[in-house]
């Protein structure tokens, strides 16, 4: 079934949810900035107004993509709108499902949604829970739209505020952890484009060899480190360093703050 479908904001991540919309005429997307309207406008052909009653209004599906600190802004201007026909779809970070339910009224259906920048590819990872009064066929038509960005999982809301530390956050530390990689490798001699392309295809090719092949990754490791050989030597370097504990420390403290962020 086709749903009309609202964004309220229209920032990165609002824009890689539309690049998984198949039918970009039943869209209508609220922004405050003219500039960034336009440029919306003229890359996708999607209505954009400045107008977040009448977005609201207007769909059956309604995405929240303005930041933590914008929501209560946004909240007062369309809780008067929204009906309890409408499905809310929060991607906001932190926000749980009762913060918004004090928000936005409480008869509102309201789905929450954990994505992660790499919906901009198509390979997006969506976390989904749903409020109680939700009907089940929201969450269905949510993951119907997401799931064409990539991955969708439905879980409990408890697992948010870890979730989000670790696919919503995990693009930049990835991200990071490929850049330590070219910068080593510039530092063996490399030109840093070289070294930027050999980090980042090894990243993907590892990441969808894994999800294609159902490899666990102790045996993958294993089979990438010959015993005696290269790939051994410097893994004896990164399994006694304090690598494991610092990327424990980075996604604790992410969630902590997805937690403050509520
Ligand atoms: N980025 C990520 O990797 C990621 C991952 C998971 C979840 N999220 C969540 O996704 C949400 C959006 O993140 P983002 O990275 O897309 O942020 P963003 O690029 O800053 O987009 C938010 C957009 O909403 C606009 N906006 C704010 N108040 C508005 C209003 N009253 N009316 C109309 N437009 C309004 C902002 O305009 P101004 O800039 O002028 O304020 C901005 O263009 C956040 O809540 C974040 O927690 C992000």
């Amino acid at each position: 079934m086709k749903y009309k479908i609202a964004f309220l904001g229209a920032g990165r991540m609002a824009e890689g949810i539309l690049t998984a919309v198949e039918d970009v005429s039943l869209v209508i997307m609220a922004e405050k900035v003219a500039a960034r309207a336009e440029e919306l406008r003229q890359r996708y052909g999607v209505v954009v107004t400045d107008d977040l009653k009448a977005a609201a209004k207007s769909a059956r599906i309604v995405f929240l993509a303005v930041r933590p600190q914008d929501v209560d802004d946004v909240a007062e201007v369309v809780r008067p709108v929204l009906k309890p026909t409408q499905v809310l779809v929060s991607i906001v970070a932190g926000k749980t499902i009762s913060k918004l339910r004090r928000a936005f009224g409480p008869d509102v259906r309201i789905v929450r949604v954990m994505p992660n920048l790499a919906l901009r590819a198509k390979a997006g990872m969506c976390a989904i829970c749903a409020a109680p009064n939700a009907k089940r066929g929201d969450v269905a038509a949510v993951e119907r739209i997401l799931g064409k960005a990539g991955r969708t999982v439905v879980l409990d809301e408890r697992h948010f505020d870890a979730v989000t530390a670790l696919s919503g956050s995990g693009p930049a530390y990835f991200a990071y952890m490929a850049k330590a990689m070219a910068d080593a490798g510039m530092k063996l001699g490399l030109d840093g484009d070289v070294a930027l392309e050999l980090s980042e295809q090894t990243m993907y090719g590892t990441a969808k060899f894994l999800l294609d092949g159902g490899v666990p990754l102790d045996q993958f490791i294993a089979g990438v480190c010959t015993k005696g050989g290269t790939t051994a030597a410097g893994m004896d370097v990164l399994a006694q360093s304090d690598f494991t504990t610092a990327v424990a420390d980075t996604l604790a403290a992410a969630a902590k703050r997805s937690k403050e962020l509520a």
